[in-house]
């Protein structure tokens, strides 16, 4: 007697083989019309009430689960995909990458560290990730899924660097320092590595918009001369905010002197090292004791990727270190241990494949193109400032050291009022599927913050976007009472 057993294998390749190839068609012709259609728009309730109800019990086949997407999902995705998408900071993706990470779930690799093609992979992109930086080539590195978790990492390291915390859990007194400007994650990460938010001195940014360096080596020095333990100076390339850079070298500088880990939180700015005439922006970037930056952000691949480098190889390693009879590395066979254990430098054992896309995106394409585009961007970036400076109706709210540009409605709007204006402004502007600028507040001023980390945005797209900014800055403006 068989026994029938199942896999979840179609029975033939060929009716799936034939969806597929359709997928790719569909994708293509998305991205291809991507520039004609709307960047965002919301999801009607009677979309979002179909996100209800309990898995299903029965399977409804692979054509039903790709209508489903085709009519619940792709009309109502983020849009950062768009030529007009500068919200928050994200990148586009490409084309080849998006076929690379169906290569990659498609040999479901899980990257640990085996004798296998995939950590050969890893290791190469996280060399060319240290060559683009500027770290040398002893040091290490691995991929995770963005900034906030390599933020994670190279703090941790820091962290356990002090002597028996892996033992004995961490004492009290430990500090960290940034800038008001620094991102939430790394207050994430301070909070979540055991040492408490108020462990995270936050020091005052200078005209710049850099951290003031001369407080933050003053604050360090009454902390331990208070008898606590200052471990580590956090670095900002590039201000989520505006695209403000600290003053990389004079932190190294504090940094070494005290005898503190410098860790450099360079989520987008870290790749403006790629580019001679930007490098000097971020030097002392290469001084950092760790560094972490997003693959998925200026340098454009697909979500998710973050890397993390660490200078000392020993102290990256040790941080997160544990033997473990069923990992350690065999004589021969997958488990041989020719590459890097990755599983020993970060918190995860089951790793995805994310270099795949990066390594393939790379050869694609050369160093050279992610370089021009990048400074692309910041000539944008500088082009959208020269159309707000020359503009009667709009404001520029922050110097544009980057590719950061934030700005607001003013006509002849009373101040009290121009917070709510650009408030509503905004939202209009992300509801009419122009443009996605996301906000912030710079001094208590509402600001519509453009970050260009976009490879298919155009000049054009900037001219759009002013003249629509002042449209609908001109309808909502209360009128002017004259008497
Ligand atoms: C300066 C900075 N640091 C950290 C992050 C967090 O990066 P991720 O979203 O990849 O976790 C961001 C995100 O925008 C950022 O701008």
């Amino acid at each position: 007697m068989t026994i029938p057993e199942e896999s979840l294998d179609p029975p033939s390749w060929t009716e799936l083989r034939a969806l597929g190839h359709r997928m790719v068609e569909d994708m293509f012709d998305w991205l291809d019309g991507l520039r004609d259609g709307p960047v965002w728009q919301p999801m009607p309730d009677a979309v979002r009430e179909r996100f209800g109800g309990p898995a299903p019990e029965l399977g409804a086949g692979p054509h039903a689960a790709y209508a489903d997407f085709r009519e619940l999902v792709l009309p109502y995705v983020t849009g950062n995909a768009h030529p007009r998408f500068w919200g928050w900071v994200c990148g586009n993706g490409t084309g080849l990458s998006m076929l690379a990470e169906m290569l990659a779930a498609g040999v479901n690799s899980s990257v640990d560290g085996f004798d296998d093609a995939g950590t050969q992979v890893e290791m190469q992109v996280i060399d060319w990730c240290k060559e683009m930086v500027g770290f040398r080539p002893e040091a290490s590195g691995l991929l995770l899924s963005g900034c906030s978790v390599a933020n994670f990492v190279g703090l941790a390291v820091a962290r356990n660097a002090v002597p028996g915390i892996k033992e004995h859990g961490v004492p009290g007194g430990l500090t960290v320092y940034g800038s008001t400007d620094t991102h939430s994650s790394v207050r994430r990460a301070v909070q979540l590595l055991g040492l408490g938010t108020e462990a995270l001195r936050v020091v005052p940014t200078g005209p710049g918009g850099g951290v003031d360096v001369a407080a933050l080596d003053a604050a360090i020095a009454a902390d331990a001369a208070a008898g606590l333990r200052p471990v580590a100076v956090v670095g900002t390339a590039g201000t989520v905010n505006t695209g403000a850079i600290d003053d990389l070298t004079g932190l190294a500088d504090v940094a070494a002197r005290h005898g503190v880990w410098f860790h450099v939180d360079g989520a987008f700015g870290a790749c403006a090292a790629l580019s001679p005439r930007l490098r000097p922006l971020v030097a002392g970037l290469e001084r950092a004791d760790s560094l972490a930056f997003d693959l998925h952000k200026w340098m454009y691949f697909p979500y998710e990727a973050g890397v993390a480098l660490v200078r000392s190889d020993a102290a990256h390693r040790e941080a997160f270190r544990y033997a473990a009879a069923y990992m350690a590395p065999a004589a021969g066979g997958l488990a041989a241990g020719r590459g890097r254990q990755f599983t020993e430098y970060g918190p995860q054992l089951s790793r995805e494949f994310r270099a795949l896309k990066i390594w393939m995106g790379i050869k694609e394409h050369g160093v050279a193109a992610f370089r021009r585009l990048i400074e692309q961007n910041v000539d944008q970036a500088r082009y959208l400032a020269g159309l707000v400076e020359a503009s009667a109706e709009l404001e520029l709210l922050a110097p544009v050291p980057l590719n950061v540009v934030c700005l607001r409605y003013r006509g002849a709007v009373p101040a009290d009022r121009l917070n709510a204006l650009n408030r509503a402004l905004l939202v209009r502007l992300q509801e009419s599927g122009v443009a996605v600028p996301s906000h912030t507040e710079l001094d208590g001023r509402y600001a519509i913050r453009v970050a260009i980390t976009n490879h298919r945005s155009r000049r054009e797209d900037f001219d759009l976007l002013v003249r629509t900014v002042s449209a609908l800055g001109g309808e909502l403006a209360p009128p002017v009472v004259t008497t």
